[in-house]
């Protein structure tokens, strides 16, 4: 649907910038008004090359052209004369100033305020799919990428790693449907492999089908750690778990049912977990989906490329060529390995979706087995292994819980609902006023871990720290939570000023008189490139310092710009749109990171 939300463009037409759109950015029409009294003023810089030159401001401006870049013959005093000497104020741009070889342009801060207001309001409530699209765009639009994130190992630890893949990987998903890709989100479960071998052995021994339907997650692990340390002693442990493997392998119905019922049980326990976390799967995969067929297939092909050796009836690919070292594909048993299964099931989904692109979410420590099995794929001619991405990040340090080294997924939640819980309890007041304190802290606990996760970016380690991430002070999870849930309060505490007119009908000077408020509002307008450049870096931390930044803006208006307490009823409203509208972008930059807004706590 095209609408024309800032009908700025009624009153002065604009050419059109191929990948701009003004429905979804009111920016882009701003920054095309810029644009042209470059080229205007300044042949052959045609517009799009200009536009290209339009950057977010400097010094207090709104936006920034460095003169040099366009390499026009003569001095930057002169072209920049020849730019100011044409200009003339109109609904879009106020003014023009020259410093240096920069040029700072300022925004009509009327038609600014009204028409980013504007489109908030009509991209948040006035959609055709009724859900709020503020920030979104179709830059993707016609194309799917399948992303694979989270993938733990059944039967063994949900260590920081795959803690990490969840946090980073929502937050992927969430950025290209909001780009408009079609995304298919799955989870390649560590379903397959000797641990099952060894399960099996020790499973009459040590298993219980009452644990298992308790908690099948952490009963498999605990069968697995007692079946291990009886291998430790006994030898003998591990030929028998190999021949289990072998008739998994095998296709032996009486391994592969008890495996199966394994599989489903603790898929349905994840599950429930993800949704704690506010995350989902279209799809669960599992290194066990993967067929035999494709395996061999790039066994035979890297044979004929003459990449394969045999290393005592193990087959090796020896990639030195592209420094990436000697790998095994098959054992010397025949059993498949994690790198054979990759690429059989790289092909596989290829076959299956006909993806655009495929993001793997997967920590940096497996960056050398990622290469690998992506330089395999391309060494195999499939054009489309050159749009398979690995996205990785660092290592998470020292956390643990207060009893010791968390290893599952629940223990983490419920430690950070814990930690949090207490910290809330400190201020007695607040906390009696609290409904569901536990729901809340659990919230905010996980709000904290997500925070702390994605403000740095993706590369970089970091130590876990519970204490600075449930803290209110500082960019913390805690925090951001809290400046939604202030900005919610604002409709509960001032009922006599809704609902509120049509956009067009609020009149906005107290907005265009305040210095703050046009702070906010060029914030606001800011949020689609925000999503834009995130799409581009595939980095969650421009998002999160985006976050922060409008948390702080709205902070340091909060005591001056006031609504509740103001006599005059025009102000007190225009005030109360740029606030509703300030939570509304708030609340659409933490889902994107795939955070549940909270509205009070
Ligand atoms: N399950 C693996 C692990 O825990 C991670 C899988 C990553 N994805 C992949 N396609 N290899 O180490």
């Amino acid at each position: 649907m095209s609408r024309e939300p800032t009908r700025l463009s009624h009153v002065i037409p604009l050419t059109h910038v191929p990948g701009t759109d003004s429905s979804t950015c009111v920016l882009d029409s701003f920054r095309t008004a810029i644009a042209q009294r470059i080229s205007d003023a300044l042949p052959p810089v045609t517009l799009e090359q200009a536009y290209a030159g339009v950057d977010y401001g400097k010094k207090g401006a709104d936006f920034t052209v460095a003169l040099p870049r366009f390499r026009l013959p003569g001095k930057v005093d002169e072209l920049a004369a020849q730019v100011i000497s044409k200009f003339q104020a109109d609904p879009y741009v106020e003014s023009v100033t020259h410093e240096k070889a920069f040029l700072h342009f300022r925004l009509n801060t009327n038609s600014l305020v009204r028409s980013v207001l504007t489109q908030i309001h009509e991209l948040t409530y006035e959609t055709a799919s009724k859900e709020p699209e503020y920030g979104t765009n179709k830059s993707g639009a016609g194309k799917k990428v399948v992303i694979e994130y989270s993938a733990p190992n059944i039967a063994k630890s949900f260590h920081v790693g795959h803690l990490r893949s969840t946090i980073i990987g929502a937050f992927l998903v969430n950025l290209y449907r909001a780009s408009g890709w079609e995304v298919i989100s799955v989870n390649y479960l560590g379903d397959w492999g000797t641990q099952f071998g060894m399960i099996l052995s020790g499973y009459e021994k040590y298993g219980s089908q009452t644990e298992l339907e308790k908690d099948a997650i952490q009963h498999l692990y605990q069968v697995y750690v007692k079946v291990s340390a009886d291998a430790a002693a006994d030898p003998n442990v591990k030929v028998e778990a190999a021949k289990w493997f072998r008739r998994m392998e095998d296709g032996d119905e009486e391994a592969l049912s008890k495996w199966r019922v394994w599989r489903a049980l603790s898929i349905k326990k994840y599950e429930a977990e993800y949704e704690r976390l506010n995350v989902k799967f279209d799809l669960y995969l599992g290194e066990s989906d993967v067929g035999k067929e494709w395996q061999d297939k790039a066994l035979n092909r890297l044979d004929e490329l003459g990449l394969i050796s045999d290393a005592n009836g193990a087959k090796l690919v020896d990639l030195e060529k592209w420094k990436m070292g000697k790998a095994v594909l098959r054992k010397a048993d025949g059993t498949s390995i994690y790198l054979t299964r990759d690429i059989g099931g790289a092909i596989e989904r290829y076959e299956k979706w006909k993806f655009d692109k495929m993001i793997y979410v997967v920590a940096s420590q497996q960056d050398l087995h990622v290469a690998q099995f992506l330089k395999v794929l391309n060494l195999m001619e499939f054009p489309w292994a050159a749009t398979c991405e690995h996205v990785n990040f660092g290592m998470v340090l020292g956390m643990s819980t207060r009893k010791g080294t968390a290893v599952f997924l629940n223990e983490i939640i419920k430690e950070a609902t814990g930690v949090m819980h207490d910290q809330m309890k400190k201020n007695a007041e607040k906390y009696a006023a609290v409904e569901d304190p536990e729901s809340v802290s659990q919230e905010v606990g996980i709000t904290g871990i997500k925070i702390q996760d994605m403000a740095a970016k993706r590369i970089n380690n970091y130590t876990f720290n519970w204490d600075r991430m449930l803290s209110f002070e500082g960019d913390t999870g805690p925090y951001l939570q809290y400046a939604h849930v202030r900005l919610a309060s604002i409709s509960r505490k001032n009922p006599n000023l809704l609902p509120l007119p049509a956009p067009a009908a609020i009149d906005i000077a107290a907005l265009v008189a305040s210095a703050h408020a046009r702070d906010i509002v060029f914030l606001l307008a800011s949020y689609p490139d925000v999503v834009k450049t995130a799409l581009k870096t595939q980095e969650p931390s421009g998002v999160v310092t985006f976050a922060f930044r409008l948390a702080h803006a709205i902070s340091s208006a909060w005591e001056t710009v006031v609504v509740k307490g103001e006599a005059d009823e025009e102000k007190a409203r225009a005030r109360l749109w740029m606030y509703l509208s300030a939570r509304d972008v708030l609340a659409a930059a933490m889902r994107l990171l795939s955070i549940r807004p909270l509205e009070r706590m």
